[in-house]
């Protein structure tokens, strides 16, 4: 039987997309290697969302072309995702070894078409589902957002169809899935027909066995009331939002063509907070726009003072070929991009300490995923929101829900102890 091995950078759109690859590989036959040197197939899914993202990913590609040569090795390396899609056949050229490039635009269709690829014949599958699987229900994105290099590598914004993710969710749950996230570039811009997102969101609580509901990435601007009101009304929705915000500065977040103001972002906060109290708010922040000035910035600082969401990613601007923002000046030094974004990861890191604090001595119901690596009785989960529990356990709790006490916060993980089951 051949092996594979998988490397995946990025998002979890790039996660669900090397599933989807590795489900059909294992359907024919291979089976999952640890072990990358020695592998008959090393497939690497690529970002491009920053440069160091391609530098990382492409460091990679060239370790393992290097070893394949050197060793003669009767290996193939295929190149799939993001940086594929954007550096295309080139990349053969640029790294010696590399058999194959899969942009992310086509990786659907590739998939679909495995069998003119690989010559084993397709077996049945047993597999169960992992506990918390991922649904993408959308690709692409139409925002161009001045900075992203999104839109380009992923092309336009394509909705699954309803009948569809419904049969993905019932197939998952079938198979042992207690939770699901549903994914997308800007979930909220969902549409099939008259069905809206929270209309999906609706319709897929009512599956029997589904536990839990999550879902990623809503953009600020198409967060409407009607989702808001689902997620605190709806059980089985996770009481979190992941609303990347950008930047706390209105005339930065024109620029950025974020489509909202600093004003509107806090109103939308405002409204979520007093639907839903306790929610998890998290955001995606960038420091060193074109332009941004210690002004700018200061307002970033104020922001995230205000809402205190419960993290965030922080990131420093990377200018991207054949964006918008690419015509800008990239003015803010590297040195000055450096310090903002350590000042703003030190404000966020006491936020987040605080909002894991606030939980001590209360009750979470927590779903246990997996037992931390190597330590058998400590088991990991996730409460209702977005924070990371652990707790000590004999039996085997995977993909049940326990209400916990929560004794301690180590800062960004929740220590539980075991009140009913
Ligand atoms: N679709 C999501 C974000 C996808 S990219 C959304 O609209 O929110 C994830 C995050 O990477 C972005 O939220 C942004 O903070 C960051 N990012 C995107 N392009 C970037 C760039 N050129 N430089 C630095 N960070 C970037
Ligand atoms: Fe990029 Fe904006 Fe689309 Fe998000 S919404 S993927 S940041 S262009
Ligand atoms: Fe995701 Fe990176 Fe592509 S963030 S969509 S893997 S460019």
């Amino acid at each position: 039987m051949p092996s594979v091995f998988f490397e995946t950078f990025g998002c979890q759109m790039n996660v669900a997309d090397s599933d989807m690859l590795v489900h059909a590989l294992l359907a024919r036959g291979f089976y999952n290697t640890e072990s990358c040197l020695d592998a008959d197939l090393i497939v690497v899914n690529t970002c491009s969302v920053r440069e160091h993202a391609e530098t990382r990913a492409k460091m990679r590609i060239g370790q393992y072309a290097r070893h394949k040569i050197k060793r003669k090795l009767n290996q193939q390396i295929w190149v799939i995702g993001c940086m594929a899609q954007r550096l295309g056949k080139a990349l053969i050229e640029e790294i010696k070894g590399v058999d194959r490039v899969v942009g992310a635009k086509d990786i659907v269709s590739f998939v679909n078409d495995i069998d003119g690829v690989i010559s084993l014949p397709k077996t049945q599958e047993h597999d169960r589902s992992p506990i918390s699987a991922f649904v993408p229900i959308m690709r692409g994105c139409n925002n161009f957002c001045s900075y992203c290099i999104v839109p380009y590598v992923r092309g336009e914004e394509q909705s699954v169809g309803v009948g569809q993710i419904i049969k993905s969710v019932r197939d998952l749950v079938d198979g042992g899935a207690k939770e699901i996230t549903f994914l997308g570039q800007n979930v909220n811009s969902y549409r099939d027909g008259a069905v809206d997102f929270p209309d999906l969101l609706e319709k897929v609580h009512a599956l029997e066995g589904l536990k839990r509901i999550r879902f990623t990435t809503s953009h600020p601007k198409d967060c409407t009331r009607k989702l808001v009101r689902a997620v605190a009304t709806l059980p089985k929705l996770c009481k979190h939002i992941h609303l990347p915000v950008q930047s706390g500065s209105t005339r930065i977040l024109g620029r950025m063509n974020r489509k909202y103001t600093r004003e509107t972002y806090l109103d939308l906060i405002e409204n979520i907070k007093s639907e839903a109290s306790g929610i998890d708010l998290t955001t995606d922040i960038m420091v060193g726009f074109p332009t941004e000035t210690e002004e700018d910035f200061l307002q970033t600082l104020s922001l995230i003072d205000s809402v205190k969401f419960t993290t965030a990613f922080m990131f420093a601007y990377s200018k991207r070929d054949s964006t918008a923002a690419a015509t800008m000046p990239d003015d803010v030094s590297p040195e000055m991009k450096k310090k903002r974004l350590v000042r703003l990861i030190e404000a966020q890191t006491a936020i987040t300490k605080d909002r894991y604090g606030e939980v001590i001595g209360k009750e979470v119901s927590v779903l246990f995923t997996e037992r931390q690596q190597g330590r058998d009785k400590m088991w990991m989960g996730q409460d209702n929101g977005c924070k990371r529990v652990l707790l000590t356990c004999e039996e085997d709790i995977a993909g049940t829900i326990l209400n916990v006490r929560v004794g301690r916060s180590s800062g960004m993980t929740l220590i539980g102890e075991r009140i009913s089951s």
